[in-house]
């Protein structure tokens, strides 16, 4: 059986970015994920890929993180391998570059599912991991902006409207199926622009934000909220392991969603055990895109305009 590793960019409208920029992140991501997965398999190919979209700098996790209502950025991130059930989370940390290498190592060194705050930071410190640099500049001027609106002050309740009106894309994440049938999750994302101080969102939950069992994987983008609520990953992957195809559970899991919680509200790729796979979403577009260790390759989901 072949590797196949698929990608996403974010749920979102994905208003006020150049998307050519965005296919050449995913392209470079898939490339340096399934280099990865070929020798390391489904969780080495996950995680890697993730990374490289954390690195880009024009999504919403790692160094491209929006920032909250006191203008500081605050990542989650989750990892988990079908195989074992093993999962590894962090919430709420500002030290790590690469908060899905931190959560791997949550999964992989310690105990525990999931560290947060500054504990977490402390641990990717101790392990040495790369700093992140802060908020980006884009980041800052867009924050700026919002604040010259005069929305300042506590904007209860207007993060999520914020997010819709600005357009904006939400976190990053990959699933992968290695050539013996295991399967991996990994998620990223710095969460909801103008988040309170403290918030977490479904990418450090395991069943909303990822998961991943012996019959599939799937990872959640959107707003975390709703997605806690439905439990998007773990019903997507529940619907695989009762032997639907990808397509189909994952097409099943959004429209559940939905009917909880409204559409622009998420999207989700999912893996089989098998290879099938596939993505569904509620919102505009969802930039996502698969590579197999044959050379396949493909990138969909795109916004309908061009910018
Ligand atoms: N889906 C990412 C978040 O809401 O934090």
């Amino acid at each position: 059986m072949k590797d196949v590793l698929i990608i996403h960019a974010g749920a979102g409208t994905w208003r006020h970015i150049n998307i050519d920029d965005v296919v050449n992140v995913i392209e470079k991501s898939l490339k340096a994920g399934i280099e990865a997965l070929k020798p390391g398999g489904a969780l080495e190919g996950a995680v890697a890929a993730t990374k490289a979209l954390e690195d880009s700098g024009i999504l919403n996790a790692g160094v491209g993180s929006v920032v909250d209502i006191t203008g500081k950025v605050s990542m989650d991130a989750g990892v988990m391998d079908g195989g074992s059930g093993r999962a590894g989370a962090v919430a709420s940390v500002t030290y790590p570059k690469n908060p899905v290498i931190l959560a791997r190592k949550v999964m992989e060194l310690t105990d525990h599912i999931l560290l947060a705050g500054p504990d977490a930071d402390k641990f990717a410190i101790k392990l040495g991991l790369e700093k992140h640099p802060g908020p980006s500049e884009k980041a800052m001027k867009r924050y700026r902006d919002i604040l010259s609106r005069g929305e300042e002050g506590v904007p209860y309740r207007k993060s999520f409207k914020l997010a819709l009106e600005l357009g904006l894309h939400d976190t990053v994440g990959a699933v992968a199926v290695d050539s013996s049938g295991r399967v991996a999750a990994a998620v990223s994302t710095g969460g909801v622009i103008m988040k309170f101080p403290g918030r977490v969102g479904d990418s450090s939950i395991p069943g909303a934000g990822f998961y991943a069992s012996q019959t599939g994987a799937a990872v959640a983008t959107g707003i975390g909220e709703t997605i806690i609520r439905s439990f998007l990953t773990l019903r997507a992957v529940e619907l695989m392991g009762e032997g639907y195809s990808a397509e189909t559970s994952a097409k099943l899991a959004i429209m559940k969603h939905t009917s909880i919680s409204g559409p622009n509200t998420a999207g989700l790729i999912v893996v089989r055990y098998d290879g099938d796979f596939s993505a569904a979403f509620n919102t505009e577009a969802m930039p996502w895109g698969f590579i197999t260790s044959e050379g396949e390759m493909g990138v969909m989901g795109l916004p309908k305009r061009k910018l």
